[in-house]
């Protein structure tokens, strides 16, 4: 008999556990403090989970911000467009994910003790407006089935925000 624990794979629930966060948070920061907790919980080589949103003032160049997140204090709490793989993310609106992050010159570092990292853009309206960053302590600890889940969440925040932001 095929054992219960196979039988659905792990990021599918824990996406169904992140549906339940979306349908009972009151508001986006809610959201983004549940979803945090959640992955970082539930998926044990996800040792630093957090949101960076974009802020842009008139006449200033847009910069990423630092939102809720687990894990250490990170040095890089405002992030230019152009700098690391979170700014990378953010410029092109594409998934980045970088299993060593020691050999990619883009890098910056928030721990020493992370080897891998995957950033996910968060979009609104098909607008970049945020991003969902994880770093693992572990090298290559992000496959194409965690790229999906981290997608899916940064899905599930943009949705929630679509319903707030004009
Ligand atoms: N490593 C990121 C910076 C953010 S910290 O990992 C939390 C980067 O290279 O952009």
């Amino acid at each position: 008999m095929k054992s219960m624990l196979t039988a659905t794979p792990k990021t599918q629930l824990v996406k169904k556990e992140i549906d339940h966060l979306a349908s009972t948070a009151l508001t986006a920061e809610e959201l983004m403090q549940g979803m945090v907790k959640k992955l970082n919980e539930r998926m044990l080589k996800y040792n630093w989970v957090g949101f960076y949103m974009l802020e842009s003032a008139p006449g200033q160049p847009a910069v990423l911000v630092l939102g809720p997140f687990v894990g250490a204090m990170t040095p890089h709490t405002r992030i230019p467009l152009n700098q690391g793989i979170c700014g990378a993310a953010a410029s092109t609106g594409k998934t980045q994910v970088v299993h060593d992050v020691n050999s990619d010159p883009r890098y910056l570092a928030c721990s020493i003790e992370t080897k891998s990292e995957i950033v996910v853009p968060v979009f609104v309206r098909g607008r970049v407006v945020g991003e969902l960053d994880i770093d693992s302590h572990f090298p290559a600890a992000f496959g194409p089935e965690d790229q999906e889940l981290v997608e899916y969440s940064a899905r599930v925040l943009g949705k929630h925000l679509e319903k707030f932001r004009q």
